[in-house]
């Protein structure tokens, strides 16, 4: 993995190829590469800005293909990054995925007196293209035999110098799609590169292969049976996708979650009634009446999102909802009773792999799927039985901070839904609907202040571990402030129930090692505060997150972060935003590249 874009048409493709591996680059990657028909291929490690100042002014042509790596096998240099060749220079490609069986083919092919000139799995694909290429077969039939030869996940784009106008993309597991111009087509694995050439997008289904000229395009199944597609239309806009005056995507979308909660909630809240209103469960809504249990899975923030709904579907609809890493959820069996078992994957891009084998195999089961996705269009979202949108816009930035509480508001809404078929009154339905729609001025009210968790971030910019503790609600929340330091700040920081303190992590507790407490004055403030001053009798310090008015934490706290006050079950999505900027004003103290933290990727399409 990580990124891919193509170009096919009347233009010369460079600029477009350059512009979508800028637009990619918000993915993580550690090294770029480029071909163009004509002028061949270049490959860099590092930066995208440093591929192209290496192009030379003669560099152009009609077709190409772009790639930006994320090394998987093999060390990010240059002879590791794509486009990957064959020995004969004959074929180009341009992968994500994993090839499961690369080690015994690339034995087989070394034994067949193939020469090998990279680490990659990608380079057993091109070798295996290649041969078949240049012994007759054209570029789309040798593309088909090859993956035929292997296993695993690729969305790929294949060039060949043989038949230099056409391009052969294909896609099983790793999203790819393409834009639709006059007389042009653009190739990307992600919407973001599309959205300044055309709205017009065709995406692959797994199991299928495109071939594209300037003339057409053509799909077909592995069977070469075509296939009609439809083209559908991207609905972000560009200025959405921009870091406008703002030094990173991570402070811009973090300054954007009050608009992104009215986006979210928007249509959705019936206040008369105090009930939700989700279009995108209306087909299903029948099958809720008998569930019995719901499982809900995702990966990272998003889990943890499903964890703060585990406790808000529990509490409003009283159905027993488990919670699961996807990674692990999809190697154990959860067969039981299916037909009254819903599972609810929750995945901002949609496409994250583990997430997505858990949603399958649910539904091999028989279970009734269900989406909690931001990118409309994606996988998850088309392979899930029904879904809700969040309507959170485009995330570059790595760290999840708008669509984790777009999440998190979708849960809520859920949790409503569920509710009030169930047993929740209108009276409490009310409360919530009416808390709901404030939250967007009460998280202005906390971004205004954010010059005040910037002077905290800044105190203890140089710690080298946190501690975030947590209860109920606000447990989940601890792990995903934890979650957010350590991955932009790369400081050591663990999530806990804050019960758990006595069982083991009080232990570490000493003056260089400080806590971050999720104290609002909720129905276990009491029991927080208990956990706040063992920690303080060990020398700890404590930056206690509360509701305002609560001046009184004050005696036990070290430093304060006030957030308004609203209905319990809404507390995470306040507290969570001083978590997220406090993270960002630790990474950005300590100078390093908060959009693109080291070692991660946007959207994880491997295992
Ligand atoms: C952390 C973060 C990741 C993602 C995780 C799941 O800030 O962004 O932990 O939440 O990789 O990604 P999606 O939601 O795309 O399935």
């Amino acid at each position: 993995m990580c990124g891919i874009v193509g170009y096919i048409g009347r233009k010369d493709a460079v600029p477009f190829l350059i512009d979508g591996l800028k637009a990619l680059e918000y993915r993580g990657y550690d090294s770029a590469g480029i071909y163009v028909t004509g002028s061949g291929a270049v490959k860099r490690a590092g930066k995208v800005a440093v591929l192209a100042s290496s192009l030379p002014d003669t560099f152009s042509g009609n077709a190409g293909i772009a790639h930006t790596r994320w090394a998987t096998h093999g060390p990010p240099t240059e002879r590791n990054a794509h486009p990957h060749t064959d020995a004969s220079q004959s074929v180009w490609i341009v992968h994500n995925g994993i090839i499961e069986n690369h080690a015994e083919l690339r034995d087989m092919l070394i034994q067949e007196g193939i020469p090998f000139s990279s680490d990659t799995d990608t380079e057993v694909l091109s070798q295996l293209i290649g041969t078949y290429h240049t012994r007759g077969d054209l570029l789309e039939d040798a593309v088909e035999k090859a993956l035929k030869k292997i296993r695993g996940t690729y969305g790929l784009a294949v060039m060949s110098n043989r038949e230099p106008s056409k391009i052969v993309i294909a896609r099983l597991g790793s999203p790819l799609m393409f834009g639709v111009g006059t007389d042009e087509y653009y190739i990307a694995s992600d919407a973001t590169p599309l959205l300044s050439r055309t709205r017009n997008v065709i995406y692959l289904e797994d199991g299928e292969l495109a071939i594209l000229t300037k003339e057409g395009y053509v799909v077909r199944d592995m069977s070469r049976q075509p296939i009609e597609k439809t083209i559908e239309t991207l609905e972000w806009s560009t200025e959405a996708a921009q870091k406008h005056s703002f030094e990173h995507f991570m402070l811009k979308e973090i300054m954007e979650i009050p608009e992104v909660i009215q986006d979210t909630l928007r249509g959705r809240v019936a206040t008369k009634d105090g009930d939700a209103v989700l279009g995108g469960l209306r087909d299903v809504a029948k099958r809720f009446k008998d569930v019995r249990r719901i499982i809900i899975t995702g990966c990272g923030s998003a889990y943890y999102a499903g964890f703060v709904g585990k406790h808000l579907i529990e509490e409003f609809a009283g159905i027993p909802v488990e919670i699961e890493i996807a990674s692990e959820l999809r190697y154990r069996p959860f067969t039981a009773d299916p037909k009254h078992t819903v599972l609810l994957a929750v995945s901002q891009s949609g496409e994250t792999a583990d997430t997505l084998e858990a949603i399958r195999l649910a539904k091999k089961q028989g279970m009734l799927t269900l989406g909690i996705v931001n990118v409309v269009g994606s996988t998850i979202a088309r392979e899930t039985d029904a879904g809700i949108y969040n309507h959170a816009g485009p995330e570059i930035g790595v760290a999840s901070t708008k669509a984790f509480v777009s999440q998190l508001v979708v849960l809520i809404l859920v949790a409503l839904f569920l509710g009030r078929m169930r047993t929740l009154s209108t009276a409490e339905g009310k409360k919530l609907a009416k808390a709901l729609l404030k939250l967007p001025e009460q998280v202005r009210t906390i971004l205004a202040g954010r010059k005040a968790i910037e002077k905290i971030a800044r105190k203890y910019s140089n710690v080298e571990n946190v501690l975030y503790i947590g209860r109920k609600y606000q447990c989940p929340v601890a792990y995903e402030g934890a979650l957010k330091l350590k991955e932009i700040s790369y400081i050591h920081a663990e999530g806990y129930g804050a019960g758990e303190m006595k069982h083991g992590p009080l232990a570490l507790i000493d003056e260089s090692f400080p806590t971050v407490a999720l104290a609002p004055r909720d129905s276990l403030y009491e029991k927080m505060c208990s956990n706040i001053e063992e920690i303080r009798a060990r020398g700890g310090k404590v930056i206690a997150v509360t509701t305002d008015g609560n001046n009184a934490i004050r005696r036990i706290a070290d430093d304060v972060i006030f957030v308004p006050k609203t209905h319990e079950a809404l507390l995470p999505i306040l507290t969570t935003i001083p978590l997220q900027l406090f993270a960002y004003y630790v990474a950005r103290e300590r100078g390093l590249p908060i959009d693109k933290p080291r070692n991660l990727a946007k959207s994880v399409t491997v295992e």
